[in-house]
């Protein structure tokens, strides 16, 4: 098995080189959480970041039209992927994404000093906009590679700004009319294996540095627009308001009681009131609910009861509520025979499932997928807390480099 003890102070130290070359870029001074969102200046930097590591590695860099970047190791099909992305939320972890893409290019050159030439291309990419946090849809990139999104309603989508994906693309010196599927790129991939923090503690639990992704829970994002009607604070009567904030309120509550009752999760984390101001009721609203369950039936169920409490508290309120699902992705099981290959070439190290979304997720339609997961200490993650030991980082690397041996030059 992939032990702490059995990683060298030569892959610790190499992890931690690259780590630093690019741990400041988007990192606010004073919350220490990181603000890297699709096109905005910090994501292109970690963009040119990682064009810069493929040119010194001479690996070949193509971009397609949805803003992914893949580093080809050989040319030619059945290309062994690996990678994830380098955005994070707002004010994310560093952890998250950038793990994944960092210990693949370490696992690449690991490597090549080790003798190896892949049969199989090696490629390792980044994916645009995993998080979503810029245009609220989770997985942008690989989404829109695979067309498991449409994409006339991706470029539509707009930041908080209400500048579209089209505008924020061409701003950067891309081009919208190349945003789309591309059947043929996904065609020369054999599989794709993302190596990723673990957003929870059950390698703590497990005394497990690295562990294998079974399974990403059901989980979805769903907009809540409460309307109601702006008044005077001063002046208006308690039983004369139309108070979209207490629907909201109320809302929040459910939610957070459905979720518990039915050991789903339930967040609502983002909220935009209007006008936000502290002597007014306000007129409207808008809140988004994160829910994820191990079985879909419990997912509908609680995004059915929360929808129906809210619509009844409404009526009570003089409200009115509309609900939009903005992203549902069902249940994915990794593929098992890979899975099963992964856990065994690693030694027998754990498999368990997540609760977190992925591109892996994504791409697992279109192509087998695995992850790799790596130890964190406290579990925290998408917040600055979020953390793993350079030794368990190095752990991971080794992993990493062990499976892409196995799958692309044996
Ligand atoms: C992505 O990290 C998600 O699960 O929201
Ligand atoms: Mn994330
Ligand atoms: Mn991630």
């Amino acid at each position: 098995m992939v032990t702490v003890s059995s990683v060298s102070v030569d892959v610790v130290e190499r992890f931690r080189a690259l780590w630093r070359s690019l741990e400041k870029i988007g990192r606010d001074e004073e919350t220490g959480g990181y603000r890297r969102h699709g096109w905005n200046g910090a994501d292109l930097e970690c963009r040119e970041w990682f064009a810069e590591e493929a040119a010194d590695r001479d690996l070949e860099l193509r971009v397609d039209g949805n803003g992914n970047l893949f580093a080809w190791w050989g040319d030619g099909d059945d290309a062994v992927l690996t990678g994830s992305h380098l955005d994070s939320v707002p004010d994310g972890g560093g952890y998250d994404g950038p793990l994944g893409v960092v210990s693949a290019l370490v696992a690449v050159d690991l490597l090549r000093e080790r003798g190896h030439t892949p049969r199989r291309p090696i490629v390792v990419a980044t994916f645009a906009e995993e998080e979503g946090s810029r245009f609220g849809l989770a997985c942008l990139g690989s989404r829109l590679l695979t067309g498991a999104v449409d994409t006339r309603r991706a470029l539509a989508l707009t930041d908080r700004e209400g500048v579209t994906l089209a505008r924020a693309i061409a701003a950067t010196g891309g081009d919208p009319a190349e945003v789309g599927p591309d059947p043929d790129l996904v065609a020369r991939f054999g599989c794709f294996v993302e190596l990723h923090v673990e957003q929870g503690r059950a390698l703590v639990d497990l005394d497990a540095a690295v562990g294998v992704a079974s399974a990403i829970w059901p989980h979805g994002r769903w907009r809540f627009d409460f309307r109601g009607e702006a008044n005077h604070a001063g002046t208006t009567r308690m039983a004369d308001r139309h108070d979209p904030m207490l629907t909201f309120a109320f809302t929040v509550l459910a939610a957070n009681k459905e979720a518990r009752l039915s050991g789903a999760h339930a967040t609502m984390g983002r909220v935009h009131v209007s006008p936000n101001a502290t002597n007014a009721v306000p007129g409207q609203v808008t809140a988004w609910l994160d829910a994820r369950a191990a079985e879909q039936s419990t997912l509908d169920q609680l995004i059915g009861s929360v929808t129906a409490k809210a619509t009844e508290r409404a009526t009570r309120d003089g409200t009115a509520v509309a609900v939009t699902a903005e992203s549902v992705t069902a249940v994915v099981e990794f593929d098992a025979a890979l899975r099963d290959r992964l856990a065994t070439a690693l030694g027998g190290v754990p498999v368990l499932p997540t609760g977190a979304g992925h591109d892996a997720g994504v791409l697992s339609a279109v192509m087998p997928t695995a992850m790799l997961f790596v130890r964190n200490p406290t579990g925290v993650s998408h917040a600055p807390g979020e953390h793993a030991t350079d030794e368990d980082c190095a752990a991971g690397i080794e992993a990493l480099a062990a499976t892409l041996e196995e799958l692309a030059c044996r």
